[in-house]
């Protein structure tokens, strides 16, 4: 099998937003939002529809049957409109013999349903752990969809949602999956994105080529909107929103869009297509960050470390690059506490002592402009709840 998820995944899914109000229209018009606000251009190409999209039984041949109401036209007709505009599309089941929300789900019909995709011309499989039979081994049963895929005559990217259970890091990438959600469901509020991502800090180990962990859709631009109870909370400031991002970047998270891209906001589409952090994530090295604490600031201030190959488009085509010399730093200065802080980065903490005549040029990627050159250490204030992120050049002093 090629591999299908050579940097992390980007694109759209359905629930934050919608729920189970979805729909053909819908999904056509997302389709065309993806190009007229410039997310194509920026990288994202999947379009995923989540829970709540096919009918409460199976056919008599055992398939799976779209709603009829919501799909009037069936899948394939849809999923040739989202190839006719140079995009992918994705659909969602479950492990279970229910779906989260109690839709047929793939247990014993594992094999059927992969070519029914397939048939349809699916290229990514979300795939849930709802209603899951209390003696069947998760391990086994995403094993089971993996080679089911592998064997249904289509490339389809497997993306596992199990929220971290069963030490899902232990066997995920060898049971032939491509992504897989590493936490609980995401909450359109400040207090869900902290949580998830200082979750997530110790795993990052654990992150790597074709085997991406997962930390859920984003909830920026949705703003306390949206028809899904689940996930509707407060909102976040833009702030918030911004670290989100830059955060779920840095740590190599797929980058799933979760707000209704059709009328986002100026600000919303900027935070979404800047260039400069998705380059981050889509870095085709596809090394996750270490962290570094602030020594006198605990537990409120820490740093995001990542090598990076030497240049990179964002476009996660471009593994030629390697070879031209370099090799920037990403650095990311998280601060999670409600008042101002400083983090002063030792350099000699990432492998860049004093001695060895060389410092780092900071580009911030919010900015788009070089703040600096420091050596030794680069001490950086950072507003209560901000993230501020650079691309970092090694230079003599
Ligand atoms: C679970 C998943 C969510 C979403 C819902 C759908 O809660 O974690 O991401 O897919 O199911 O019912």
């Amino acid at each position: 099998m090629p591999i299908l998820a050579r940097t992390p995944p980007m694109g759209w899914n359905s629930w934050n937003t919608f729920g189970n109000n979805i729909n053909e229209e819908l999904v056509k018009t997302i389709a065309d939002a993806f190009i007229r606000r410039g997310l194509k251009d920026a990288g994202y190409q999947y379009i995923v529809i989540d829970d709540c999209w096919s009918e409460k039984t199976r056919d008599t041949n055992g398939r799976l049957v779209p709603d009829k109401s919501k799909f009037p036209n069936g899948m394939k007709a849809l999923t040739e409109y989202i190839h006719s505009k140079g995009l992918k599309f994705g659909i969602y089941s479950c492990v279970g013999t229910h779906t989260c929300a109690g839709f047929p789900g793939s247990f014993e019909h594992e094999f059927v349903d992969a070519v029914t995709f397939a048939e349809w011309g699916v290229d990514y499989l979300k795939y849930d752990y709802c209603y899951k039979p209390r003696n069947a081994a998760g391990e086994d049963l995403y094993k089971r969809m993996a080679l089911a895929l592998r064997n249904c005559g289509r490339n389809i990217v497997l993306s596992a949602c199990n929220w971290g259970n069963d030490g899902v890091q232990k066997w995920i990438r060898e049971a032939g999956c491509h992504l897989y959600r590493s936490a609980g469901d995401i909450h359109d509020n400040w207090k869900s994105i902290e949580g998830i991502m200082l979750s997530q800090l110790n795993n990052a180990c654990f992150n790597g080529i074709d085997c991406w962990n997962d930390m859920d859709m984003l909830v920026v631009g949705m703003s306390g909107t949206g028809e899904n109870a689940y996930v509707l909370s407060t909102g976040c400031n833009e702030t918030e929103y911004r670290t989100h991002f830059s955060v779920w970047a840095m740590m190599n998270s797929p980058l799933m869009i979760g707000c209704d891209v059709r009328n986002m906001s100026e600000q919303t589409a900027a935070i979404l297509t800047n260039k400069d952090v998705i380059a981050l994530n889509q870095d085709i090295e596809g090394r996750a960050p270490y962290c570094i604490r602030q020594w006198n600031n605990l537990d409120n201030v820490f740093s995001l470390i990542k090598p990076l190959s030497a240049v990179s488009d964002g476009d996660g085509s471009d593994g030629d690059d390697a070879s031209t010399t370099g090799g920037d730093y990403a650095v990311a200065m998280v601060n999670i506490s409600d008042v101002k802080a400083e983090m002063s980065l030792q350099f000699y903490d990432i492998g860049l002592p004093y001695a060895s005549g060389l410092g780092l040029e900071f580009y911030d990627c919010w900015k788009h402009e070089v703040i600096g050159f420091f050596t030794e250490r680069a001490s950086i204030d950072i507003e209560p709840h901000e993230c501020r992120v650079f691309r970092c050049k090694v230079k003599k002093a």
